[in-house]
């Protein structure tokens, strides 16, 4: 069994960004610019944002944290993303979800330029990326790839099997690993709360993407010998022995599938923080595509 190293190849791909972000300085162009809305005080919400901040700020890109009330009106919201829009400073927005209750969250994705849609979550990201075309990738799923990528796991004529299909992971990921690409053309099946025999699917998956937010979901007896197992799964558990209060625990039961994979992710330092190396990836995306027009 190998681990897959979320923490080391994100920490690769922060250097190698690092190395470009320099050059572009000293070749005196523009640096990359995200721009991250934090709206209302969920505490996951706000750590994630805190870390995309940071991570910015650490290899040299600009950033802006613009922190809003929970109560403020859609309108007013709609407002501060036209500005970043019409920014020629800002590359890349992104609104930290999920919104509060009275939000529009489908509003909100919509109204953000698409050539700065570095979530990928805007219907027109989605509808390129389900034909192949140049894209913003989702994040999670593109750290996925980015992952499986850098292990070189085979996964050409595989079976994925997907438990989850949100639009954030497990649809987008479903899609990619589909694709005539490499990492991809894999056979996908994509299960979800209604799929009766959950168990004799995964029994069948050489890949299994465990993306439907369940702490420790995924057993020893739903993994055959030799699988792929990436764990999504990111459900913060009260741990008073933690001086945050709480600990991380995946969607699967990590020490009885261990063993049976010859590759997995663990949590927290699997997925976890390929997600913002993958966001980070866009973001240079986003400015240096501007280089050219
Ligand atoms: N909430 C959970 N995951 C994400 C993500 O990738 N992007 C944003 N904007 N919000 C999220």
């Amino acid at each position: 069994m190998e681990m897959l190293d979320g923490k080391l190849v994100s920490q690769s791909v922060r250097d190698d960004l690092k190395k470009k972000v320099e050059a572009r300085r000293n070749e005196g162009k523009k640096l990359p610019h995200l721009a991250a809305i934090l709206i209302g005080n969920n505490g996951a919400s706000e750590t994630y944002v805190a870390s995309k901040v940071k991570s910015c700020e650490e290899i040299g890109f600009r950033s802006t944290l613009l922190r809003l009330p929970a109560d403020i009106p859609e309108e007013t919201l709609l407002e501060h993303i036209d500005i970043l829009n019409r920014d020629s400073d800002v590359d890349g927005i992104l609104v930290q979800l999920p919104l509060p209750a009275h939000i529009r969250e489908q509003q909100v994705i919509e109204s953000i330029r698409v050539d700065k849609d570095v979530d990928g979550f805007h219907p027109e990201s989605v509808g390129r990326m389900v034909q192949g075309l140049p894209a913003f990738l989702p994040a999670t799923p593109y750290g996925i790839l980015l992952l499986l990528e850098h292990y070189k796991v085979e996964t050409k004529g595989k079976h994925a099997v997907v438990i989850g299909r949100s639009n954030i992971v497990g649809r987008p990921i479903s899609i990619l690993l589909n694709r005539n690409d490499y990492p991809g053309n894999c056979t996908v099946t994509v299960c979800h709360s209604h799929t009766p025999n959950l168990k004799e699917i995964c029994l069948q998956a050489d890949i299994i993407i465990a993306a439907l937010g369940r702490p420790e979901f995924l057993t020893a007896d739903m993994v055959r010998e030799g699988a792929v197992v990436i764990d999504v799964g990111i459900t913060r558990m009260p741990d008073p022995s933690r001086k945050s209060g709480f600990s991380i625990r995946g969607d699967v039961h990590f020490d009885s599938v261990a063993p049976r994979c010859t590759y997995i992710t663990p949590v927290p330092g699997g997925v976890g923080p390929m997600t913002i190396a993958a966001l980070l990836m866009n973001t240079w995306k986003a400015c240096i595509a501007k280089d050219t027009n």
